[in-house]
């Protein structure tokens, strides 16, 4: 396939092999859709070499060595890091509770730890875990109707006892966004760290380390038209200082040291047949980092008219209420609402019958659902990605 004919729509959409089912899916935020050649790339992997491990002293074991090699280099691409401060394993969760287990090792009494109030649990919990160490953890909300993080609001909670801010770059429920430059550079300002939750932004937004200013970052490439893989970046400068679990003969401050256990080395090859999609997507004979930024160039392109479309028709039905901004500033194309007269789980059932692939529930973002009074029973949610068209939002307004 030459460049030129991915960037047509139609063309694109063949890559997804699950579309072809003619269903409307609408819940890329649980996990996208994965292209053919991250697929293909999965089952070569397997009829080539098993289960074969990373071993320097036969061949496929060096080969899969080098695929390591290779897949974390590319993961730093795409978050524009170095490869030796990303840490790849099987979920960004699992990862930030061994983040919170060098915490629990470095802070107690008298350290405080701010969650912003749009957080997924995996951003969340880890970090109350840190409070049976003697840590306070406080919250810092968004403001209702809209859901937005105020600056003002963390100023006041900001201390010199600050450790950590944890904050997401997009909201998992509500889809809105978060200025995390800003955060960043306030948080620094005040002597603490920022982790920082890419996992809903990436699909939409390439992540960007370098100019995030932050101290960690995690995203999942399961999100972003890979397989179920977590990713975890961190600040060179703490990596040595950071006493995580670990076996006995893995040097501090070497990243391997957080993964914890054999790689899934089939899915590290699904996750690069995925960057090689988004390198054809960015119209470039290489993966660098200049095609990943005109993939997503065309990912905005391609989102931009349905996320509009999505918004201003929810929040133009007389029997639906929308949650968070009532339109696309600030936020991705996707939507927590909740129809008249229904529960969540009622609408959702509605909607996949009629072949509208939908969510219902809570989907983990308990703090934010909680302060709009929607926590336990949660909300339908409807989240885009760049295959996403028209008419399958059409088909979603249609069927509510
Ligand atoms: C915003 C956000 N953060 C974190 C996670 C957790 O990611 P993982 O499943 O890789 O642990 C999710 C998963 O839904 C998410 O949506």
């Amino acid at each position: 396939m030459t460049p030129a004919t991915l960037t047509l729509p139609h063309r694109l959409r063949e890559q997804f092999p699950p579309l072809a089912a003619g269903r409307a899916y609408l819940d890329n935020a649980a996990g996208g859709l994965l292209p053919l050649r991250a697929i293909e790339a999965i089952t070569a992997h397997l009829m080539r070499y098993g289960a074969t491990n990373a071993m320097p002293g036969h061949l496929p074991g060096a080969e899969i060595l080098a695929l390591k090699h290779r897949a974390r280099a590319a993961t730093a691409l795409f978050l524009n890091a170095q490869p030796e401060d990303v840490a790849l394993a099987q979920s960004a969760t699992a990862l930030a509770f061994r983040l919170s287990a060098a915490f629990a090792r470095l802070w107690g009494p008298g350290d405080e730890v701010i969650v912003s109030g749009l957080e997924h649990e995996a951003n969340a919990s880890p970090w109350r875990e840190l409070e049976r160490v003697g840590v306070t953890v406080k919250v810092w909300h968004a403001r209702p109707p809209e859901m937005r993080l105020h600056a003002d609001d963390l100023a006041e909670l900001l201390s010199d006892k600050t450790r950590l801010v944890s904050v997401t770059a997009a909201s998992n429920a509500l889809g809105v966004t978060v200025d995390i430059p800003a955060v960043a550079a306030q948080v620094r300002a005040a002597g603490g760290w920022t982790m920082i939750d890419a996992v809903h932004a990436a699909p939409h937004t390439l992540p960007d380390v370098q100019a995030w200013g932050a101290d960690f970052v995690m995203f999942s490439p399961y999100k972003v038209f890979g397989p179920h893989l977590g990713a975890l970046w961190i600040r060179p400068e703490h990596r040595a200082h950071l006493p995580w679990p670990k076996l006995s003969f893995v040097p501090d401050g070497d990243i391997t040291g957080i993964e914890h256990g054999t790689p899934q080395y089939e899915l590290l090859a699904g996750w690069l047949g995925t960057l090689d999609y988004l390198r054809e997507l960015g119209e470039s004979e290489e993966l660098t980092r200049a095609a990943l930024v005109s993939a997503y160039a065309r990912i905005a392109e391609l989102e931009k008219p349905v996320a509009e479309r999505l918004i201003s028709g929810l929040a133009g039905m007389e029997n639906v209420t929308l949650y968070g901004p009532q339109d696309m500033t600030g936020r991705v194309g996707t939507a927590a609402f909740r129809v008249d007269g229904e529960s969540a789980d009622q609408t959702a059932a509605r909607l996949t019958a009629a072949g509208v692939d939908v969510a219902a529930g809570h989907f983990y973002a308990v703090q934010p659902l909680k302060d709009l009074g929607l926590y336990p029973e949660g909300v339908v949610r409807v989240s885009i990605a760049h295959y996403t068209t028209l008419e399958d939002v059409e088909r979603l307004l249609a069927g509510i």
